[in-house]
């Protein structure tokens, strides 16, 4: 028996409010209508904004449509891409894949916008079909997941549930004659859902993993890190990539060598223990090797397996470029320390943040007070920075350097866009 599924957009792959509620407010203004609040502004989600025009903001038939194309004029460039894919969306669509169902959309979005922000997503890949109305045109919710299925589909034959997170995606399945799930972390509430007639609601993304794929495997997650000289900009970058990488709905997790879990972050105080002067090089390179390794063990690989996107800040390149370079221990003495705690795992991308020994020293001078391996010579500094590099040229697939000198939205727009790349081309 085929299995089918047709997804609603809106509300359940995506969550659309910022874009539609900002070109709004554009809109309002420009035409010189008070700026709406916020409870006008959630009733916009739904209806066809004209009839939203007209009976929340009191426009006129005309003025309504000077709102609509106004509004457009916003939406269609910047507003269609303020948009987040719920978490676990993504885990959903690549469970159902691998599982051999066939999947498409259904929404009540224009056809054109919608494919747009699908692509924007990388979830193109996903969907047998995209089916929207035309631009202006109103097209009925049955209409539309009919057109969704495949063109062969047969009601006895074949296993069909459409997901919406309205009515009017279970009254359009209703029309059709195929079970629904209502979906309960969008736009509308179980009781809407529920009164409509859905077959099954689930409050949550993973419930209808449940429910469709029982049993099945979560597909793999990748593990990311991030590399840099101290004072590179590591921590402002993390926080520009946290926000993209859950936009794009992935389910992202964060973690930090030395430390990540109890254990390690132990260990992390007594290695970065500005009293510890006496500390011997071999020792510190074991010291890190360790904590990676209950790292390795009780973070990464839990992460990676259950689908996450386990971003580090730091990892083993650290190691090799600190002691390796900077304590001179020599590469392949701290590639050898380090082997049974990595034991194979390896970032699929690790993002190095270029600046160089004098830059980066200058700036952590100026911010904070140094911890022990900051307080270590300027040599130091620049036979780390070397590591680096010497990293680089053996393994250019792996590295994203990016010129860190920049500003820093600049910095993080590259990263963005790369690590994106990177994650949609491994999914
Ligand atoms: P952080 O300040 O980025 O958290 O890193 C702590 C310090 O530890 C930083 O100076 C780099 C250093 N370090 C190593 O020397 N070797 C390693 O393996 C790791 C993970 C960090």
């Amino acid at each position: 028996m085929r299995k089918c599924v047709i997804f609603d957009l809106d509300g359940t792959l995506t969550r659309s409010e910022e874009g539609i509620w900002n070109s709004v407010k554009y809109a309002a203004e420009k035409l010189g209508f008070p700026e709406p609040d916020a409870q006008t502004l959630r009733r916009f989600i739904g209806p066809p904004l004209g009839y939203s025009f007209r009976e929340y903001m009191g426009m006129d038939d005309a003025m309504a449509e000077k709102a609509v194309e106004t509004y457009r004029e916003r939406y269609n460039v910047v507003g269609l891409f303020e948009n987040r894919v719920f978490p676990g969306i993504r885990r959903l669509l690549r469970t159902l894949k691998q599982e051999g169902w066939y999947i498409a959309v259904a929404t009540g979005k224009p056809q054109r916008t919608s494919e747009r922000v699908i692509a924007h997503f990388g979830l193109d890949r996903f969907f047998e079909k995209i089916c929207g109305p035309e631009f202006g045109h109103h097209a009925d919710k049955t209409e539309l997941i009919r057109r969704a299925l495949p063109d062969d589909w047969d009601a006895q034959a074949d296993e069909v549930w459409m997901v919406g997170d309205r009515k009017f995606d279970v009254e359009g399945a209703i029309g059709v004659g195929v079970k629904s799930i209502g979906v309960g972390y969008g736009y509308g509430s179980e009781e809407e859902l529920r009164e409509a007639g859905c077959t099954a609601y689930c409050a949550a993304v993973q419930d209808v993993i449940d429910l469709l794929c029982p049993g099945a495997q979560p597909p793999q997650g990748a593990f990311l890190s991030i590399e840099g000289l101290d004072g590179s900009g590591k921590g402002t970058q993390l926080r520009l990539l946290t926000d993209v990488i859950d936009r794009f709905g992935f389910e992202l997790q964060l973690s930090r060598e030395p430390g990540g879990c109890a254990i390690s972050e132990k260990l992390r105080e007594i290695i970065l223990d500005k009293n510890n002067a006496e500390m011997d090089d071999v020792t510190e390179a074991l010291l890190y090797a360790a904590s990676r390794a209950q790292h390795v063990r009780q973070v990464i690989r839990p992460a990676v397996a259950a689908g996450r996107v386990l971003l580090c800040d730091r990892f083993v390149d650290s190691s090799v470029a600190y002691q390796g370079g900077g304590r001179q221990l020599g590469v392949q003495r701290v590639l050898e320390i380090n082997a049974p705690a990595v034991d194979g795992t390896m970032p699929m991308a690790t993002i190095y943040l270029d600046v160089d020994h004098e830059t980066s020293m200058a700036r952590r001078a100026a911010a904070t007070e140094l911890d022990r391996l900051e307080l270590a010579g300027d040599s130091f500094h620049a036979r780390t920075e070397a590591g680096y590099r010497e990293l680089i040229r053996q393994d250019p697939e792996r590295f994203i350097v990016v010129d860190a000198t920049r500003a820093p939205e600049e910095i993080g727009g590259e990263i963005a866009e790369k690590v994106i790349r990177r994650l949609m081309e491994a999914e």
